[in-house]
């Protein structure tokens, strides 16, 4: 089995399937063809969402700095670009990170879906063109272990991140850091803990302590309080493709803080 970094799980982002996948979830909306009324329950275009809902246009200083963490192939990092002038987009995948470069640099990129066995089915992912692509910086990068140069932030967004962490608990504790006061960060997560990717005694929820459940929600709020005030806090419903008639549902909860 392949390891990613620390010998955590088998680096599936970094496979031909994952990258398909992912092209398909961040782009594919139009293509995607989901079971009747899945469309209409609001799961496709995620990384899309997780801007449009999570973010508060109104707070954003006028050429304000995005950061996107886990960024993958780099959706919610042009979304963010919509709004924000400057825009880093960090991810450990080098894969992802290569076809987030390619997409930023042609505006498009052609790749093939998985519908059934080895039959595939040739697609193109676009970016929106109306947005500036070139606002948006890609880079490789560990969530978890962040160059120190990186600045401050008006945005930061970590999209079904956290649960996949080795440490968690390192990557939020440099937040206080990375957002200026009035910034606002937004963390989604469906908080699928698995221990292939964080050890369980750095799960921030998930289990029961002494009898009583610990939710990953009330950790984030205890970790994140003394530096964030909570603003809002809604279920961001996605939808991933595995094959034509084999899809994951999920609902990630999105929590958006503001930087005091
Ligand atoms: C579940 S995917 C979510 C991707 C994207 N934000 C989205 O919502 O579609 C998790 C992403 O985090 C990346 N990742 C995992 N560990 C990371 C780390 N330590 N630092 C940066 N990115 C990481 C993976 O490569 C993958 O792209």
């Amino acid at each position: 089995m392949k390891k990613a970094r620390g010998g955590m799980a088998e680096n599936y982002y970094d496979s031909e399937r994952g990258a398909s996948e992912y092209l398909l979830f961040h782009y594919g909306a139009a293509g995607l063809r989901p079971p009747t009324g899945w469309a209409e329950a609001g799961a496709l275009e995620f990384p899309a969402r997780c801007v449009s809902l999570g973010l508060d246009t109104a707070r954003l200083p006028a050429k304000a700095r995005a950061l996107d963490l886990g960024c993958a192939v780099g959706r919610s990092a042009f979304e963010l670009a919509r709004h924000c002038e400057e825009v880093i987009a960090i991810d450990f995948s080098q894969q992802f990170i290569d076809l987030a470069n390619r997409l930023r640099q042609r505006g498009s990129l052609r790749y093939k879906s998985f519908e059934e066995g080895e039959l595939t089915q040739a697609r193109r992912a676009l970016v929106p063109p109306e947005i500036d692509r070139q606002r948006v910086k890609f880079e490789t990068g560990d969530a978890t272990r962040l160059r120190k140069d990186l600045g401050e932030f008006d945005v930061v967004l970590m999209a079904n991140l956290i649960d996949r962490l080795e440490e968690p608990c390192r990557c939020l504790e440099r937040l206080p850091k990375l957002l200026r006061p009035g910034g606002q960060l937004i963390v989604a997560s469906p908080y699928t803990w698995l221990t292939a990717y964080t050890p369980k005694e750095k799960w921030l929820g998930g289990f029961a302590r002494g009898g009583r459940p610990v939710r990953t929600f009330e950790a984030l709020r205890r970790i994140l309080s003394p530096h964030f005030k909570l603003a809002q806090r809604l279920d961001v419903p996605f939808l991933l493709r595995e094959h034509a008639r084999k899809y994951q549902l999920g609902i990630s909860e999105a929590s958006s803080w503001v930087r005091r």
